[in-house]
């Protein structure tokens, strides 16, 4: 692979790199039995499949010693009256960290570790926020009106593990309530 060094731009408001190499769409079919409203799920799939979040990612080897790196835009909305967000993982090399550089929005990273502690980082334009390794991490769109856009890099090797968090889901969901976004247990946990 073309290991020259090289710029892009990140269009904002937006967040579309002026290039890139894959575009990944998630949408909420890839998300069955993560959102609590299970009900709401239903008919909002019945309806439609919502388009919940794309990531632009640039392609390198998937080694040791490469950083991969790419733009996160979560789209705003809720299914119930959780907001959109990402299916979240682990890192199947645990040991491996990541760094988030919010770019527009407002939202959270919810991270939890196979140990059991779990913490929430708000993310607003301008917050770094270092995942250490071990953490699991999903970011959630608290905005209704407008994009969570992230830029992310990670290292090469890491690899993603989504199965763990699709079987047992988060212990701390980020939820729409009379008080605002607010952070409440996973009743399911
Ligand atoms: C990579 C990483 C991000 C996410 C992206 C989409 O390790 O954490 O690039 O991949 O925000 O989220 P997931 O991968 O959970 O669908
Ligand atoms: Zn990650």
């Amino acid at each position: 692979m073309d290991s020259k060094p090289y710029t892009f731009d990140i269009k904002l408001p937006g967040g579309i790199p002026d290039h890139y190499d894959n575009h990944i769409e998630r949408r909420l079919s890839s998300m069955r039995g993560q959102f609590l409203d299970q009900k709401a799920y239903s008919e909002r799939l019945a309806r439609e499949d919502t388009l919940l979040y794309e990531v632009y990612e640039f392609k390198r080897p998937e080694i040791a010693g490469e950083l991969l790196h790419g733009i996160s835009i979560v789209h705003p909305g809720k299914v119930g009256n959780e907001y959109y967000m990402t299916k979240g993982h682990f890192h199947t090399v645990l040991e491996t960290a990541e760094v988030y550089y919010c770019l527009q929005g407002q939202g959270y990273m919810v991270m939890e570790t196979p140990e059991g502690e779990w913490s929430v980082e708000p993310l607003r334009p301008g917050s770094v926020l270092y995942v250490p390794p071990r953490w699991a991490h999903r970011s959630v769109n608290t905005a209704l009106d407008g994009d969570l856009v992230t830029f992310f890099i990670y290292p090469g090797d890491a690899g993603h593990d989504y199965g763990t968090i699709e079987s047992q889901g988060y212990r701390k969901l980020v939820m729409d309530t009379p008080a605002g976004a607010s952070i409440v247990d996973n009743p399911r946990w």
